[in-house]
């Protein structure tokens, strides 16, 4: 972690695609989990700011309320980074992560990135077998940390 936050003392997270949390239930726990990552990580996540078109006005006050920011201008999941920064993109379209890493796609850039989001063959399956989905298949699909040249998949149980 050192090495990513080089001389930061934290690092951003971004949100994007969480969804709405007002009508989403899968949006709910996504956001649950960003604020029990920085509160458990909290030496080295420091704010976290989202983004998602659908995200309503009563999401906002919730959100902002929960400490989180919320951006009002679409970036296209493009941001292109100059500080450490961890996206997390909750079970986003493939082409998102893809303009992602696009925008960022040089080694100064991608060294200072962590890219939390869900297991690429997990989304896969879950459009394949759309008609078997619960909740439950979001909530706890596998989660894919990558960092630059190294990939950890948490594995569900
Ligand atoms: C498959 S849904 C996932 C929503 C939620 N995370 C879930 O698991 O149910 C993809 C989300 O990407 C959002 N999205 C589309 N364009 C976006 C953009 N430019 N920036 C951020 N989010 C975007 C959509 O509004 C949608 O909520």
């Amino acid at each position: 972690m050192d090495r990513i936050l080089g001389s930061n003392s934290k690092m951003l997270m971004v949100i994007y695609a969480l969804g709405s949390i007002e009508s989403n239930y899968s949006s709910r726990f996504q956001l649950a989990l960003a604020i029990l990552l920085k509160r458990d990580f909290s030496h080295w996540i420091g704010d976290i700011e989202a983004y998602d078109p659908i995200i309503s006005v009563t999401d906002t006050k919730i959100m902002e309320a929960l400490g989180c920011s919320v951006l009002s201008i679409n970036e296209e999941c493009r941001r292109r980074i100059e500080k450490p920064t961890l996206f997390y993109m909750p079970f986003v379209l493939f082409e998102h992560v893809g303009d992602l890493l696009e925008a960022n796609w040089c080694p100064s850039r991608l060294n200072q990135m962590i890219l939390l989001t869900s297991s690429f063959n997990d989304t896969m399956e879950f459009w394949r077998d759309l008609d078997d989905l619960t909740p439950g298949t979001l909530l706890f699909s596998n989660v894919v940390l990558i960092i630059p040249r190294i990939i950890i998949s948490l594995e569900r149980e």
